[in-house]
């Protein structure tokens, strides 16, 4: 604890003081409002989205062209002033920078070449790796020039990877499912097999972010959308299911905080293990995270109490909420504001926006957090 707090103070020291407010709350210190971004910001809900997509031909075409990924990331800040430009990219280019295969179907979500259990794994090649990522690394430079030319200074870009446990479900899975349950059987049955899974993701991450940040990302998230398969239902926690969530869960993410930390370690990492329930407080002790995403399942109240006290706290509205707007909206933004805003906090849904979500909410809700006051 004494030497997390230290290596904060110096982290704030070493930067001077902290101007972007997302940046701050990560440093842990709360500027009077708190700063505000959301979970796919960009995309399908925005007419401008849905406009440029329809000019790039696919998803995967808007990824890999820096020109339209650069514009796709600017697209909320320029609507809505964000404090937090997330990068657009997608989890999944680390599979396929691994050579394996990636479509997106219409109304079908993403398609994988499967990754069966004994099946040879692809090699990691650092060279290959960087060569088919590099157009995400263009856009991230693009983004910042554009923050920058746009006089967006107060906005910090965000970088951001899948984690490998979520990584590795879709891998496993070939795409989205409701349960994975082939990855859980794979971890399961043949712990080892899918360890060098897990350890290949990881690896292949660590390249993948310190790619982000060396061209200008100013904060990194960690996505583990689906942490919370592993989480021990009931109360027979079993000891084996707990091993399960810290070994497919906190593991890879205690390698992937301390690797960045220890090339970059003014960059600072928020950790979003959605679905993982009262193991978020595990989770922000074994990692030390910078801040700590919250599903809307988590009570503000306990994440003030056993999360805010160690590390920056992000979340939390129902993305249904946003969805539905209107006084209901504004009450539960405000309640979580009550709860969280003193800091250090940065305000987000506890998921993603939901694509049939009228921007017009989006405006309302920004307008909510941005007139709140302690
Ligand atoms: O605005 C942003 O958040 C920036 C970019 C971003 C995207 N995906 C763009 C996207 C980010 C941060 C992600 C993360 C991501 N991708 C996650 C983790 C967060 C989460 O939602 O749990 C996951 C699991 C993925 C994998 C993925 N990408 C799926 C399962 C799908 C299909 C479902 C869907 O919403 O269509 C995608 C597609 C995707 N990623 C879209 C966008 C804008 C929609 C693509 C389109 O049709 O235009």
């Amino acid at each position: 604890m004494q030497a997390m707090r230290q290596a904060k103070t110096q982290k704030i020291q070493a930067a001077g003081v902290r101007e972007k407010p997302l940046l701050a709350a990560l440093a842990g210190e709360q500027k009077s409002r708190p700063p505000l971004w959301l979970m796919r910001q960009a995309g399908r809900y925005l007419p401008e989205y849905r406009a440029l997509r329809e000019k790039a031909g696919g998803f995967l075409e808007m990824v890999y062209n820096p020109d339209l990924a650069a514009e796709a990331t600017m697209q909320p800040v320029r609507r809505f002033g964000m404090d937090g430009a997330i990068l657009f990219s997608d989890i999944l280019v680390i599979p396929q920078a691994l050579g394996i295969g990636l479509r997106f179907a219409e109304g079908e979500g993403p398609v994988l070449e499967a990754v069966r259990p004994g099946d040879p794994l692809p090699v990691f090649e650092k060279q290959k790796l960087e060569m088919r990522l590099a157009p995400v690394y263009e856009t991230v430079r693009r983004v910042r020039e554009g923050l920058q030319a746009e006089s967006f200074s107060d906005t910090a870009l965000i970088g951001f990877a899948g984690a490998p446990w979520t990584v590795a479900c879709y891998m496993a899975e070939g795409g989205s499912s409701r349960d994975f349950a082939k990855a859980r059987t794979w971890a399961r049955e043949d712990a080892a097999g899918f360890g060098r899974l897990i350890d290949l993701v990881t690896e292949a991450t660590i390249e993948y972010l310190n790619g982000q940040i060396s061209a200008g990302a100013e904060a990194i998230q960690l996505f583990d959308s689906w942490a919370g398969l592993l989480v021990p239902g009931g109360n027979s926690h079993s000891h084996s299911e707990t091993d399960t969530y810290a070994r497919w869960v906190i593991e890879p993410a205690q390698r992937i905080i301390s690797a960045i930390r220890a090339r970059f370690p003014d960059v600072p990492i928020i950790a979003f293990p959605r679905g993982s329930g009262e193991l978020y407080a595990e989770y922000a002790r074994q990692t030390g995270a910078d801040a700590i995403g919250i599903d809307q399942d988590i009570s503000p109240g306990w994440a003030a109490e056993n999360l805010q006290k160690k590390t920056a706290v992000q979340g939390n509205l129902d993305p249904q909420s946003l969805l539905a707007g209107g006084a209901e909206m504004g009450r539960a933004a405000r309640a979580i504001l009550d709860c969280l805003g003193g800091g250090p906090f940065i305000f987000n849904l506890g998921h993603g926006v939901i694509k049939e979500t009228p921007p017009e909410h989006v405006a309302q809700l920004v307008d909510v957090v941005r007139s709140w006051r302690p």
